[in-house]
């Protein structure tokens, strides 16, 4: 069925197919967007028997083009009969391998190494490696230590539960059968009623993602914008996929040919203290003399509904929550989005040094856990996962170099800033508004419970291993 939507919608010409939409896997360009979600982080025990589970998982692996279109039939479902399109269901399945999965698979692993090396060498150091830099304790870590290496991650993602359990159960008995082992699994998805479209702390999430030139129509009103998403800058496809023009003008031709098509993944598990993040900014309010709600939209940039706040670009055509059309040109000192808010610290938009199109991630994050009101107790947060094609230009940036780095302001030089309060560990912020200011301190809300840096590659790639 989804093979007969992408026919009919080339030939609509709706979006000029990329070259590699059938090479490169789901949820790198094209979000699986589906409310069950399943990670599942695997260890081959013995390399012929891996290569067999590869061939086995190959029938399941999606592609961006069978994701896309699904996508767009369901948005013109929704439109034309209001609410989701039911009859509309698939599962998806992403697959990635970690350095140390290639390796073992690999018939030639030297070429691989040098391979990977020479394109990403954080990729090949990982996660662990690398937790000093982002800041992070992997004696935390469920997966992702190097002294229970995991090979592959296979996401799945389905409509309902029961069709995701019933690919569960099938895995299972794969991986059983093939010496597959499980070194972790998290059951993650949207989360339920009034929460839905929002991560733990409350705030409508997956808001401002970039376009990807080639791949998302471009706005014929506003040239570098995407279509239909106001504030969606067009990214070229080297930032995200290997083989494809990047904004330094560089293509990827340096990439060793089974490179390309493939994305690098970055994934997080990320656990969140919904208790410690509420009462703090209650006390915040107190000290800024506002209200909770105007507290935490402070930290966060965007209120809970997902409106920002700052005020719109000229022009722009959307004014509703999911408003994305805005920079901070207008906001050198941070009084109207504070330049240590998340959404600022991570993406500064008109004050960064180099072009901000080369610094952005698509992120494909997904809650795990059950809302804090439903279960205090429980360990809730973020699954939270990126694609990029340099970890320290694009994701560790991000992390490191901005959120987690107290001086960096995004703002004008002595702006008023500090550490993100969402992911720069704890510390403190100035915040400066017109009605009030005051330095605040921060614990550690969020805490990495797991990470690891992946490949996925491309569907001719995953055939060749
Ligand atoms: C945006 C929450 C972790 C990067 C947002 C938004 C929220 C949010 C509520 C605003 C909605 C949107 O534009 O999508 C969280 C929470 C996290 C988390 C609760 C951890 C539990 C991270 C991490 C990174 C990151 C680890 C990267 C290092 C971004 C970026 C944006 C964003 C780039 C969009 C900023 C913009 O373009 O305006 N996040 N986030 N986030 N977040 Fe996070």
């Amino acid at each position: 069925m989804t093979e007969l939507l992408h026919l009919h919608a080339e030939r609509r010409g709706v979006r000029p197919p990329l070259r590699g939409s059938r090479e490169i896997q789901g949820n790198v360009l094209a979000a699986f967007n589906k409310d069950y979600q399943q990670f599942r982080f695997v260890r081959f025990t013995d390399a012929r028997l891996g290569r067999t589970w590869l061939a086995a998982m190959l029938g399941h692996v999606s592609v961006t083009a069978d994701v896309e279109d699904f996508n767009e039939a369901f948005s013109l479902g929704r439109a034309l009969f209001g609410g989701d399109p039911r009859s509309l269901r698939a599962t998806w399945t992403n697959l990635s391998l970690t350095p140390a999965g290639l390796l073992r698979l690999a018939v030639n692993p030297e070429a691989v190494e040098r391979d990977l090396r020479a394109r990403d060498p954080e990729l090949v150091e990982g996660a662990e490696a690398r937790a000093a830099f982002t800041g992070d304790d992997p004696e935390e870590w469920r997966f992702g230590r190097d002294d229970a290496p995991v090979h592959a991650v296979v996401t799945v993602a389905s409509d309902t539960g029961e069709r995701l359990q019933a690919l569960d159960a099938l895995l299972d008995l794969l991986d059983d059968l093939l010496g597959v082992v499980k070194v972790h699994v998290e059951n993650a998805g949207t989360l339920p009623g009034e929460h839905r479209g929002r991560e733990h702390f409350g705030y409508k999430d997956g808001i401002s993602q970039p376009g990807v030139r080639d791949f998302h129509e471009e706005d014929p009103n506003r040239p570098g914008h995407r279509l239909g998403h106001a504030g969606a800058l067009l990214v070229a496809p080297g930032e995200f996929v290997f083989g494809y023009d990047t904004e330094r003008g560089d293509e990827g031709d340096r990439t060793a040919r089974w490179l390309r098509d493939g994305s690098i993944q970055v994934v997080r598990r990320l656990t969140q203290d919904v208790r410690g993040w509420r009462r703090a900014v209650e006390e915040h309010a107190a000290a800024l003399g506002t209200t909770a709600e105007e507290a935490g939209a402070l930290l966060i940039g965007r209120h809970r509904d997902g409106r920002p706040l700052a005020s719109p670009a000229a022009g722009a055509p959307g004014l509703g929550p999911d408003r994305n059309d805005f920079d901070y040109a207008d906001d050198p000192r941070g009084a109207s989005t504070p330049c240590a808010a998340h959404i600022r610290k991570t993406n500064p938009r008109s004050f960064t040094f180099r072009d901000p199109r080369q610094r952005r991630i698509l992120r494909r994050g997904v809650p795990f856990g059950p809302p804090y009101d439903a279960d205090p107790r429980a360990e809730r947060g973020l699954v939270f996962v990126a694609h990029c094609t340099s970890i320290k230009e694009q994701f560790e940036f991000q992390q490191r170099v901005w959120a987690g780095n107290p001086d960096f302001a995004g703002g004008e030089d002595g702006a008023p800033t500090g550490t993100d309060p969402v992911i720069g560990g704890a510390g403190e912020a100035r915040f400066e508004t017109p009605e009030a200011a005051a330095t605040l301190t921060f614990h550690r809300f969020v805490r990495t419970t797991g990470a690891l840096y992946a490949l996925v590659p491309s569907i001719s790639t995953l055939r060749l291993l």
